[in-house]
């Protein structure tokens, strides 16, 4: 996909609104009922990540197959005895890891996140049939199998990461690691309210993960993204201040670094945050590769939480 356009917006700079309305949903819960087939899609990842730790020694068996005809089918008819090489096994009831790659589009990242972390489950997610069923193709895998760690399933992201937060709170998973590379940027100023981190449901995503990643080729996204990431921690911050000591405290600071990179340093009970340009020497998604093959700048957040 060469010669892919860089983000062009009626929006030169962050939203306007962007703090009213991080704020006004970090007190608040995204309420919006959850699908079926999201509960549905769910049960599947969930069965998915089970039965890898159950099996870890074992191939993955493509019982777990999507309906868009993905996960490790392929693989298992080009090399059925693949074997994942590690030995896991879950010890009582600790939490089982888990990572999140959420809009993987055509699934391409979820291969290089698994190879990345090969004892751990991946489960790619995104609303395409379309994309998800190039998922695992052999040009993505340049001929080797698919990992056997690597999960890929149609639903709804909104509904997903509410789901996978109970999860995370019932102590059931623990998600060390979550990618969200290049989501739609909805660049038109009357459309900024669908960012994810100007949504309701930007409060569940960031609590989804010790570390989210996000990646985007319009610098104003993700600026925003790290705007929007310090309001929620504050919002959170001043309503436990307030109930402890009924006054909320102060804005943390903003440092700029020497590459005009804007960073905050963390504690234990805040995130540090990350954003920076960066030039992946190997793309790791479609989007990324036609990015970079058109000169664009890349720009990602990380937002770690220790
Ligand atoms: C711009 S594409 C990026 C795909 C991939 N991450 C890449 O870099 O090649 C954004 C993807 O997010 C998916 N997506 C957007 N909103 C979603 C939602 N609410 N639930 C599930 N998938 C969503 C779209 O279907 C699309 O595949």
């Amino acid at each position: 996909m060469p010669g892919a356009k860089s983000v062009t917006s009626n929006q030169e700079t962050i939203y306007k609104d962007l703090e009213e309305v991080v704020r006004k949903y970090a007190r608040t819960t995204f309420l919006r009922p959850i699908a079926d087939h999201t509960r549905e899609a769910f049960a599947k990842a969930e069965e998915f990540v089970r039965t890898f730790y159950e099996n870890a020694t074992c191939s993955v068996k493509a019982d777990t197959a999507t309906e868009c005809g993905v996960t490790h089918e392929n693989a298992q008819k080009t090399d059925p005895g693949i074997k994942t090489g590690v030995t896991l096994k879950q010890k009582g009831n600790a939490p089982r890891a888990v990572i999140l790659d959420s809009g993987c589009g055509t699934g391409e990242s979820t291969i290089h996140i698994a190879r990345r972390f090969p004892n751990i489950p991946v489960i790619g997610i995104d609303k395409s049939c379309d994309r998800l069923n190039k998922a695992g193709n052999p040009v993505q895998t340049a001929g080797d199998a698919i990992p056997p760690n690597a999960f890929w399933i149609r639903a709804e992201l909104l509904d997903f990461w509410r789901l996978a937060l109970d999860h995370v709170k019932a102590d059931k998973w623990t998600i060390p690691y979550h990618a969200v590379y290049y989501p739609n940027p909805w660049p038109k100023q009357s459309e900024a309210t669908r960012r994810f981190h100007m949504h309701p449901i930007f409060p569940t995503l960031l609590a989804l993960s010790g570390v989210t990643e996000l990646r985007t080729n319009w610098e104003i996204y993700a600026r925003e993204f790290a705007e929007a990431t310090k309001i929620v921690f504050d919002e959170c911050a001043r309503i436990a201040a307030k109930e402890l000591y009924g006054s909320p405290p102060s804005l943390r600071s903003v440092e700029d670094d020497e590459r005009g990179n804007r960073s905050v340093e963390g504690d234990h009970s805040n995130p540090r945050i990350i954003c920076e340009y960066f030039d992946p020497t190997a793309p790791e998604t479609a989007f990324e590769r036609k990015y970079k093959e058109a000169g664009q700048t890349l720009w990602r957040v990380i937002v770690g939480r220790t």
